[in-house]
Parts: structure tokens; C-alpha cells; sequence
């Protein structure tokens, strides 16, 4: 199937076309934040377009959650400019965000496990009937609604009165996104989506990433997995110990050098080859009685090349550095669109 992730994109090229001229959803610029002595954000910009996907990739602690926090309203930034609509802002809380149209799905997921799909649908935002004292939930509208409102993500749930807490992951992942949608959201966040699931899960999620994206939305896709980035990505900010590292439009950059860049580029090299050296010397000990050397590790995890996971014509090996890391050289890998009984995510359109 080659109408995936990126041709299901057409639609959301139009819907950017269509915002061509019209200041951006989000314009951040020149974003600084220090916690105390700490210095987690330094001079770090990030435009967000209606119907694109701005990928933010960087290692752990490079300050990916920060900005994000600084986004939806949890902190507050300390110098730089945030502008919502062309309009300069400095949020004061979460709830300040919402009401603008930000909505973040947090990576743990604030939802009540015991409680039905549907409730956890419309917590917060519980529909009702009747008045006064007989005003009561309208159980039977929330969960009609859900339903749809899944359905139209092309999210294909049968019994919505499923605690959520037997969901998989990514089924929770994408119901929380099928939820922004529904109610309406300008801006999408999402911190790290896909860090918890398996190759085919984390698939099935950037559909859905990807769907939000042609309804119309702007998306900004938290993650340390440049194969993830790649797939859904329109705008790639690298960060690096809370600086930018790089800004790259889509056609700029290839998966391969999108990998490179996250690792540090020489830094990889140098570990790469660490490992091949370690390799030949376990597959060809002690050459012409030279002495063993001592201390050398033995690369007992690292997957040989037919260890590794198939990609499943989703994606590549999660998380996985180097060379077989990187499908496709020129980082034009198949592009799956995972299950999803044939719906076109455009219809998810609101
Ligand atoms: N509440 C806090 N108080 C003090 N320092 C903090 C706080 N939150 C984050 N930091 C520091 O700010 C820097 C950026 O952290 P942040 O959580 O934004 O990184 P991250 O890119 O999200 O990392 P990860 O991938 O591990 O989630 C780190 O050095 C971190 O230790
Ligand atoms: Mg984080």
C-alpha cells in the first residue's frame, strides 16, 4: 500500500497551501528556560503549520519535554518569544493552552483504567440531559459519539464500554488522539507516542499521527526515534543539550542523515567502529598467537544482521543505531499504512 503515511499528505499539503500567508499556529523564537542553576533551553525556535507534522528528535535530557511544557501552558518561558497565531502569549497555565486550541497527550496518559472508553472519552467534558435537579449523564449520546468519533479516525473499537485499561497502548494512544480531534483541537502534541510499543504498534499510531495531521491539524511529534520522525515528518528541530542542533524541511534531509545527526554523527562512527573491531576479534581470536587483550567487552547484545526484527513494511528496527538501523539509504523506505480495514484517514476531517 502506497498511499500511507506520506501520500494520505496530499490532503494535508492542501490544507497548508490553504495557510500559505497566515501567520502559523505556534511560532516559537529564540526560547530560553532555566530551572535554577540549570540551563535546559537556549535560543531554540519551532514553527507549527496547519496540516504538517514538526517532529522534535533529541537525546535524553536535551530539553524535548521542556519545550513542550513551555507549548502547552506547564512552564513558562524565560526569554525568546511564543506566538499563537501571530498573537505573542505567555501562557499562565494548561488549562490557557486548551482553551486556544493546544491539546498534549502526555506520554503516561492521564486516563482512569477502570473506567469505559467512552467516559475517559469525555472526562472533563461529560455530556448531559435535562435540567436542574434532573439533569443526568447522556450516556447513551457519549457513547454513540465515541464510536464515531473513533470511527471517523478510522479506530474501529466495537465495545466502547471496554474499561480503557484493557486497551493496548497504542490503542489508548490513538483514542486519545481520535479525543483532541473531536474536540476540536488546532494543535496536536504528542510526547513520545511510540516509545513504549512494539515495531507494528508504534506503526498503527503514526497512522493516526498522520490522520490528525490531514484533518486539518498542526502536530508536533515528540520522539528519539528518527525511523518514527522520518516516516510522518514534514519539519525535523534537532535538539541538543537544550540547543538547537538543526531545522530541516522534509526534502532536505535523509533518513540516513536524520539518524546520523541524532547520534552525533561522529560519535556513531567512533562506536561503530568499537563494534567491528570487538566483532572481528570474536570471530578471529588471538591472531598468530598474539596475546589476548584484556578488558575488551564482549558485544554480547548487539543483534546480528539476521537477528534483527523484520521492519514488517512499517518501519525500521526500533531504536536500533548503525548501518541495518537505517532502511532505505536514501531514506526513501516503504511506507505501510498499517490496518485499518482500507478507511481513508481523510475522512476523519472535521
Ligand atoms: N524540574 C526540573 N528541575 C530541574 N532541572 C530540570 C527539570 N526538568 C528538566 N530539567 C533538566 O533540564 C534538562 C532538559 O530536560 P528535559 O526533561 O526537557 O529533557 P528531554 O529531552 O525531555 O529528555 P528525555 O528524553 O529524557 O525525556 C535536563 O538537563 C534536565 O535534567
Ligand atoms: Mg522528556
Amino acid at each position: 500500500m502506497t498511499d500511507g503515511m506520506r501520500t494520505a499528505g496530499a490532503a494535508g499539503g492542501g490544507a497548508a497551501a490553504a495557510g500559505a500567508g497566515e501567520a502559523p499556529l505556534l511560532e516559537l523564537t529564540g526560547i530560553g528556560k532555566d530551572y535554577g542553576a540549570v540551563r535546559a533551553l537556549e535560543g531554540v525556535s519551532l514553527t507549527v503549520r496547519a496540516g504538517e507534522i514538526t517532529c522534535v528528535l533529541g537525546d535524553n535530557g536535551a530539553g524535548k519535554s521542556t519545550l513542550i511544557k513551555i507549548v502547552s501552558g506547564l512552564h513558562r518561558h524565560d526569554a525568546g518569544t511564543y506566538r499563537i497565531g501571530g498573537e505573542e502569549v505567555v501562557l499562565g497555565s494548561p488549562r490557557e493552552a486548551l482553551d486556544r486550541g493546544i491539546a498534549t497527550v502526555h506520554q503516561d496518559l492521564a486516563v482512569v483504567p477502570l473506567m469505559p472508553v467512552w467516559r475517559n472519552f469525555f472526562l472533563g467534558s461529560e455530556l448531559t440531559r435535562g435540567r436542574g435537579p434532573l439533569r443526568r449523564l447522556d450516556v447513551r449520546a457519549m457513547r454513540a459519539t465515541t464510536r464515531d468519533a473513533l470511527l471517523r479516525m478510522g479506530i474501529d473499537l466495537h465495545d466502547v464500554d471496554r474499561p480503557i485499561g484493557t486497551l493496548s497502548g497504542g490503542q489508548r494512544q490513538c483514542t486519545a488522539i481520535a479525543r483532541a480531534v473531536h474536540f476540536g483541537a488546532k494543535v496536536l502534541v504528542l510526547d513520545e507516542p511510540t516509545a513504549a510499543l512494539g515495531v507494528k504498534q508504534a506503526g498503527v499510531v503514526l497512522k493516526y499521527v498522520a490522520a490528525a495531521r490531514d484533518a486539518g491539524l498542526g502536530v508536533v511529534l515528540i520522539t528519539h526515534n528518527p525511523h518514527h520522525a522520518h516516516l510522518v515528518g514534514d519539519r525535523f528541530v534537532l535538539l541538543k543539550r537544550g540547543t538547537m542542533a538543526g531545522s530541516h524541511a522534509r526534502e532536505e534531509i535523509s533518513l540516513e542523515e536524520l539518524t546520523r545527526q541524532m547520534a552525533g554523527g561522529s560519535e556513531l562512527e567512533q562506536i561503530g567502529h568499537e563494534l567491528e573491531r570487538a566483532s572481528l576479534r570474536r570471530r578471529d581470536p588471538a591472531p598468530d598467537g598474539a596475546p589476548e587483550p584484556d578488558g575488551v567487552p564482549e558485544p554480547d547484545g548487539v543483534p546480528e544482521p539476521d537477528e534483527v526484527p523484520e521492519p514488517d513494511g512499517v518501519l525500521g528496527p526500533d531504536g536500533v543505531l548503525g548501518p541495518h538501523g537505517a532502511p532505505g539509504s536514501d531514506g526513501k523506505q516503504a511506507r505501510g499504512g498499517g490496518p485499518g480495514g482500507g478507511r481513508n484517514p481523510g475522512e476523519g476531517g472535521r
